[in-house]
């Protein structure tokens, strides 16, 4: 904890950045920030500087003499400072979104999106909660479900029976079976690849684990390991634990959450908190960043990272190979998109845009040389999960935007991109499910994997 020029009494201070709020702005600013003596806070008008953190940090810290604003600088600690401006962010989008009006659309009706006009379709419904989808040719659908089943779409038909002998899963909290992906050259090889919560030896421990094997008459077989951890490294508790799987070059990209240990993430002798880099058949690249460093695990790519949920291989513009772009869910504030870079730190939780979830602050450090900022950070927090980049002919409009889910906000989200910066957001559904996952086939087509009740949907695009 930072020291308090405030002395004794300020060690009691709360660190809960609501109730700092009641305590310290609400005479003014009313209790909804709606304002009073002070102005409103969740109006985005803003008299004394442009709104960007900096400012509203310096109103806090500073006050304003002028207009009769005390300044806190001495009393509130830069932690709680940031944790307020969390809060201040958090009740303003609550605000904005009550009085914004969303597309909540059922079967048949049409969604009319600033691109491109859709409807939805139900693909297959009665899921658990479907975590990802693998497109076959032939027009085959595989669906991951957390619970540890992989099911089949064959003909537009669920087929009642899941695929038989797929590997157990530690299917709690967050874990279960998660990603199911087919090789980029499945045509010629058959592989299928699974990422999924691997029990340990001890009771209650698990870890991220990746195989691959082959369905032959509705069961799975050659199984092989493409990554498994040491096993001393396996851990309990159920948050956690990524991820996607990401074939580019002959590479497989894979992501595992820090597993609520936060300092995890920067440790290179840990595989969680990580992005992992290995040739398709598990064996590690020889130009991997740390294979030379001792006690680092060679698989890992990049490090810092929180929980990443979303992870897509992007095109370079003219001939210029991938970036590899991922999205990761922050604790309360503070989810990022991220281009991921060969052995760099992202940085949690040494720099965060978010607060813990009880609204007491982490840090107020939000950047520091060596760690890599995000794209974007969604504060307050959007739970964002699944990422797809748009190529494909069914949506002109889409082409080369990003598409991400949200499970909190139950959104579905088109992100426009200019090079690597992010030019607009656009909400193209909200409030029927929590979006696990966004996903688009080889024949371009977007579909979307929803929990509560688990369905599988297609947006059908209308002219
Ligand atoms: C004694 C009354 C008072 C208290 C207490 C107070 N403020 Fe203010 N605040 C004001 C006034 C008055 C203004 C100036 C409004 C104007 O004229 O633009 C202001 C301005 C601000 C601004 C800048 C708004 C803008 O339009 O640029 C922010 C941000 C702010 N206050 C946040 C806070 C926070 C957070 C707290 C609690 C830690 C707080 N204030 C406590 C009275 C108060």
């Amino acid at each position: 904890m930072g020291c308090l020029a405030a002395g004794a009494s300020a060690q009691e201070l709360t660190r809960d950045a609501g109730k700092l709020y009641a305590e310290f702005c609400a005479t003014c600013h009313g209790a909804n920030l709606e304002g009073g003596q002070g102005t409103s806070l969740i109006d985005d008008v803003w008299n004394r500087g442009d709104g960007s953190d900096e400012h509203l940090t310096r109103m806090i810290t500073d006050g304003l003499a002028d207009a009769g604003m005390p300044s806190f600088g001495a009393v509130l600690d830069a932690p709680r400072v940031r944790g307020l401006v969390v809060y201040l962010r958090e009740r303003a989008v609550r605000a904005q979104e009550a009085h914004t009006d969303y597309a909540k659309p059922v079967e048949g009706m049409v969604v009319k999106g600033r691109a491109a006009s859709f409807r939805i379709e139900t693909v297959a419904s009665g899921l658990g909660v479907p975590w990802s989808l693998a497109f076959l040719p032939g027009g085959d659908l595989l669906i991951a479900e957390r619970e540890g089943a992989l099911r089949l779409v064959r003909n537009g038909r669920l087929e009642p029976t899941p695929i038989t002998g797929t590997p157990k899963v530690w299917a709690q909290g967050q874990g279960g079976l998660l990603v199911v992906e087919a090789h980029p050259d499945y045509a010629r090889n058959g592989w299928i690849y699974l990422a999924f919560s691997d029990p340990g030896e001890k009771a209650g421990e698990a870890m991220t684990a990746v195989v691959r094997g082959r369905i032959r008459d509705g069961r799975w077989v050659d199984e092989e390991q493409i990554y498994r951890a040491p096993r001393g490294l396996y851990r309990t508790g159920g948050v956690h634990f990524g991820t996607r799987l990401v074939f580019a070059e002959g590479y497989l990209f894979f992501a595992i959450g820090e597993r609520g240990t936060q300092d995890h993430a920067q440790d290179l002798g840990r595989p969680n908190g990580k992005i992992h880099r290995v040739h398709d058949d598990g064996r590690v690249p020889a130009d991997n960043p740390f294979v030379n460093t001792p006690g680092a695990l060679p698989t890992i790519w990049s490090y810092g990272h929180r929980n990443p949920q979303g992870l897509v291989a992007r095109p370079g513009t003219a001939g210029a190979g991938f970036q590899l772009w991922e999205t990761e869910h922050g604790p309360r504030g503070g989810d990022e998109l991220n281009v991921v870079r060969r052995g760099a730190n992202y940085g949690w939780p040494l720099i965060t845009y978010g607060m813990n979830y009880n609204g007491t602050p982490i840090t107020a450090e939000t950047g520091r040389p060596g760690l890599e900022q995000p794209v974007l950070h969604w504060t307050p927090s959007i739970a964002v999960c699944g990422l797809a980049v748009y190529a494909g002919d069914q949506f002109p409009g889409w082409r080369g935007n990003l598409l991400i889910g949200s499970l909190q906000q139950q959104e579905m989200r088109r992100l426009v991109l200019d090079g690597d910066r992010v030019l607009e957001q656009e909400v193209l559904f909200r409030g029927i499910g929590r979006v696990r996952s966004v996903q688009v086939s080889t024949k371009g087509e977007v579909y979307v994997c929803l929990e509560g009740p688990g369905r599988v949907l297609r947006l059908v695009p209308v002219k």
